[in-house]
């Protein structure tokens, strides 16, 4: 019986550390939507490195600077290259649909949601696994997302990887070591700016941003909730206390 639990739990377990289709395994992080000094280096990521191309078009900058605790003027001054735009707009993006489809072979779509159609995992780890691939248009290929359109925006901070599974599996490990046998690494010839746990931390905030962005309700909702607790434990104390003033004179 326990083994019978044990084998669906991991089952279960499998299903959830996979990303749907590609079957690489994702890494896993917990996103903090009260963690502001990370949702503003992610704001400022996606505004310099995503912008360009994609939208977060159901957000407006001016709340975005609100719940993040952004000044207004710094945020239209920083991070805001659309110098038409104004704080009270939504994010929204120049680029032709059609344009863009001949340019990646397929729109950038909007990322208001992404977290949550995706999950934050999913996202995390796409950023992270960016791989050589000269077979591609833009000569890189993604592990979570193979034949994406979209080209390594970030390889001036990451790097080059190379991957050296070449079809293996990447989760198999050495049965001595118990190190993976194979996987993405940064080429020492083509270095980014950032190591890579620079990298990781950098990705992590954009991915909190973008799962701030798809709840951006999140943080309040988490705050009333323990209020919420508070209340009911002050409204048990008081009922108790009525209860035993009602039955007093009873027994
Ligand atoms: C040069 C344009 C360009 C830039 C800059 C860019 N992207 Fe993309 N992105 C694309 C295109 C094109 C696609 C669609 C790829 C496809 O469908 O094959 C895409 C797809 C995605 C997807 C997958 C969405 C989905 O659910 O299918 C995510 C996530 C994403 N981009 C995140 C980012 C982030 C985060 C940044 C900033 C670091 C960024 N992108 C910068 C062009 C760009």
């Amino acid at each position: 019986m326990k083994k019978t639990i044990l084998t669906l739990l991991l089952s279960f377990y499998s299903v959830l550390a996979f990303s749907a289709g590609s079957g690489y395994p994702l890494d896993k992080i917990e996103t903090d939507p009260s963690d502001k000094p990370s949702l503003q280096r992610g704001a400022a990521l996606y505004q310099n490195y995503c912008s360009g191309c994609h939208s977060t078009e159901f957000q407006r900058y001016e709340r975005v600077a609100d719940d993040l605790g952004i000044p207004h003027d710094l945020m239209m001054e920083n991070l805001v290259f659309n110098k038409d735009a104004k704080i009270g707009d939504l994010m929204t993006n120049a680029m032709a649909k059609e344009d863009a489809k001949v340019w990646f072979g397929a729109a950038p779509p909007d990322l208001t949601m992404v977290a949550r159609v995706r999950g934050d995992d999913w996202v995390y780890t796409y950023l992270k696994t960016f791989y050589e691939d000269p077979k591609r248009p833009w000569g890189v290929n993604n592990k979570v997302f193979p034949d994406v359109g979209m080209p390594h925006v970030l390889a001036e901070l990451q790097g080059v990887q190379l991957d050296s599974c070449n079809g293996e599996d990447p989760t198999k490990r050495d049965p001595l070591t118990g190190q993976t046998i194979c996987g993405l690494t940064v080429d020492p010839e083509r270095k980014g700016s950032m190591t890579p746990a620079e990298y990781d931390q950098a990705m992590y905030d954009l991915v909190n941003f973008l799962a701030y962005s798809a709840e951006p309700m999140k943080a309040q909702r988490q705050q009333l909730g323990i209020y919420v607790m508070l209340f009911l434990v002050l409204l048990f104390i008081f009922t108790f206390l009525l209860k035993r003033e009602y039955w007093k004179d009873v027994h």
